[in-house]
């Protein structure tokens, strides 16, 4: 988890606050990765001899207050006091390490700074690390795996054989002895104005930004020539020579920034010119110059690392007019589900083409099964659409949680597809169990909503959901663009099939009129509100439903714990009899989703054996039913789609539901305690 930014500007005069603010507003964009605290360091200096220092301030909380104690703390009105100065900043999710200044990062070698880092993931032989520089006399001073990094770097300076070591080989050296994953950025007294950075398993992007002409579209992959088994020589082996045709700058030497970030969000209202790091690459800036190399050939095998253009526009990660990211994501469904079908669904036509996954088509309709896999939410959007998909590829389709997935071993074979479904494309337990997957030689297919994520890029083939991007913790948006890329897929792969033809002629009408629905939905906003004016005070909250509407419970559910602390719970209908008909009664509220399509009749019995027991039902049902709302308590009346997509529909109430309750309840809706909205830890 967490976020971490830095920014150097090579011969582009900037004054302190210009700094402050570009680092400050780098974090406020990544806070969604973590928010526990947060930290900076820039650089300093010593006014009558003009020594260079390392300022760190660190801070629990938000960046907000991290913000205020930058500012008591430095003088605005000073001018930057270098040509190049480089900062490095960090939001921090805690894993290791409680909540503290401390524990946050930058993290530091030593008492004077000489080496700082912000780090992203978990370094998983961090107590080895730290046992041996423990005993080559380094002190610790938090409760981080991180620390063992700024350490250890110094400890490879410190025992360096040759004056010149660049700052680059000794990351290098650095990050062989690492196990886990990571996104670094090193800065250090020793290397005025050179920031290098690195990756392995947690994502990082480089932006640039200069008026002047760059010096190239891609920038050649290098690779050091000394014998990899010969680790102990690396900080004197030579790098292919660094010359200006292999490094990236602005023409002439001319005015360049560099951005580093944990993803485009905190860059691209600086610039949309991005550079992607692949696993192990190590970039390196240099009197303003920025190189990448590596010890071994990328797993990609690209020779470059190409600069590319971003299309999202800030004005799309903004919170516009409404209060919280969550409130404007659920509200912007009605365009996003347009934008995950645009170019994709010919409506004239009525067929379906996603150009990822074309060429592979044929493969995957002679697979042995689908396994769908996924966390959280996006765990929900394989449940939703399983029936739909068995239905329409006439495939046996497995859904699993990747972490348990992986607990069991689960047995897959080379004849198995199998999806992976994540909004940020870096969570770790889905990323594992992709890994798992390609080990065993199944295709492997990435819905992914973050362009350049891990899981879209480590995939064989995959759909891009292009819901925009998603900041709120808490996943609306991403859901029911998930759950329409895997509709999407059904049709596709029934293109041929005969006897499906009125059927998926049925579903793909239902998508031409989803964007219209939703904003019918959306238009219950106000009396949604007054239900949850009635409920806020409550502790628990029970929903239920089954068949279609099964996933929207779950997700309704863990909508509701995860943005008001409220106990939910999301009840298969069927199973009610089977032990939550216990909890119900007179006090126990209970909200059932019962829509007209083939488990109606065995949602009523459910509904029976509620009102029995005394309960209130609040019914989300379909408009023109008459025989559920007679025994509701309340009733929401939704627009009625067709089965397979009433899911789309019914988890709208749902998701303004948690919000009104969370706001009522006084929560900050898009930063929920102890949740981050990238899980990049196991
Ligand atoms: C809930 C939520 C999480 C995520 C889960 C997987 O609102 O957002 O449950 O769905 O952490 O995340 P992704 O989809 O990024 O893999």
């Amino acid at each position: 988890m967490c976020g971490i930014f830095a920014y150097l500007n090579y011969r582009v005069p900037r004054t302190r606050k210009e700094i402050f603010e570009t680092l400050i507003k780098g974090l406020q964009r990544l806070e969604y990765r973590g928010y526990d605290s947060a930290g900076v360091a820039i650089d300093g200096n010593n006014n009558e001899d003009k020594e260079r220092f390392i300022k760190l301030v660190k801070k629990r909380g938000k960046v907000k207050a991290l913000e205020e104690e930058l500012y008591k703390q430095d003088s605005l009105d000073s001018k930057a006091d270098f040509e190049t100065h480089f900062g490095i900043a960090h939001t921090r999710w805690a894993t290791h390490g409680a909540p503290s200044a401390i524990n946050s990062h930058p993290q530091r070698s030593d008492k004077k700074n000489e080496f700082v880092v912000i780090h992203n993931g978990i370094i998983t032989n961090y107590k080895d690390l730290r046992k041996f520089l423990e005993s080559k006399g380094y002190e610790f001073e938090s409760e981080t795996d991180t620390e063992t990094i700024p350490k250890l770097i110094k400890y490879v300076y410190d025992n360096r054989e040759s004056e010149d070591t660049s700052f680059s080989a000794l990351v290098e050296r650095v990050i062989q002895q690492l196990e886990g994953a990571f996104a670094l950025v090193f800065k250090s007294i020793h290397y005025p104005g050179e920031a290098v950075a690195t990756r392995r398993g947690s994502p990082l992007l480089i932006g640039v930004r200069s008026k002047y002409k760059l010096s190239t579209e891609q920038i050649p992959v290098l690779y050091r020539t000394c014998n990899i088994e010969n680790v102990k020589n690396i900080c004197n082996s030579r790098m292919k020579r660094l010359d200006s045709s292999t490094c990236l700058h602005a023409v002439g030497d001319k005015a360049v920034e560099f951005f580093f970030a944990s993803d485009a969000s905190a860059i691209i209202e600086h610039t949309n010119r991005v550079i992607f790091l692949e696993d192990d690459d190590i970039a390196a800036v240099t009197d303003g110059k920025l190189s990448i190399h590596r010890l071994e050939r990328s797993a990609s095998d690209d020779p470059s690392r190409a600069i590319q253009t971003l299309q999202m526009e800030l004005q799309q990660i903004m919170k516009g007019n409404f209060s919280a990211f969550m409130q404007k994501e659920i509200f912007e469904q009605p365009e996003s589900v347009v934008n995950t079908m645009r170019g994709r669904v010919n409506f004239a036509s009525s067929t379906v083409l996603l150009g990822g996954l074309k060429d592979h088509l044929k493969e995957i309709r002679r697979c042995r099964r689908l396994i769908i896999i996924g966390c959280g939410t996006s765990f929900h959007a394989a449940v939703a659409t399983r029936q739909v998909l068995e239905e329409l590829t006439e495939l046996p389709v497995m859904v699993e949680l990747a972490s348990d997935f992986l607990d069991r071993n689960t047995p897959v074979f080379r004849d198995d597809v199998c999806f992976f479904i994540s909004q940020s494309g870096e969570t770790a337990d889905t990323l594992m169990a992709l890994r798992y997957c390609k080990e065993r030689r199944a295709l492997t297919v990435g819905i992914t909503n973050t362009v350049g994520s891990s899981i879209s890029r480590e995939t064989d083939c995959g759909v891009h959901i292009n819901a925009g991007p998603e900041i709120g913790v808490a996943s609306t948006k991403a859901y029911t663009s998930q759950f329409v890329s895997l509709v999407m897929f059904g049709l596709m792969m029934s293109e041929d099939r005969i006897s499906l033809q009125k059927r998926r002629q049925e579903i793909i009408s239902g998508l031409q009129s989803l964007p219209e629905m939703i904003k019918e939905v959306l238009s219950l906003d106000e009396k949604i509100h007054d239900l949850a004016l009635e409920l806020y005070k409550q502790r628990s909250l029970l929903v239920m439903g089954r068949g279609y509407n099964y996933a929207t419970c779950l997700e309704g559910a863990l909508k509701i714990k995860e943005i008001t602390y409220m106990h939910s719970e999301g009840i298969l209908a069927g199973e009610l009899k089977h032990g939550p008909l216990a909890l119900i009664d007179k006090q126990m509220p209970v909200i059932m989703v019962i829509m007209k399509d083939p488990c109606f009749t065995k949602c009523q019995n459910a509904l029976q054996q509620i009102t029995a027991r005394q309960g209130r039902p609040i019914i989300l049902c379909s408009k023109e039913d008459t025989e559920s709302s007679k025994f509701a308590y309340k009733t929401i009346e939704l627009p009625h789609t067709v089965d397979c997509l009433q899911g789309v529909l019914s988890v709208i109430p749902l998701q303004l539901l948690s919000f009104h309750l969370a706001v009522l309840r006084g929560y900050d809706v898009d930063f929920p305690r102890n949740l981050a909205k990238s899980v990049t830890v196991e």
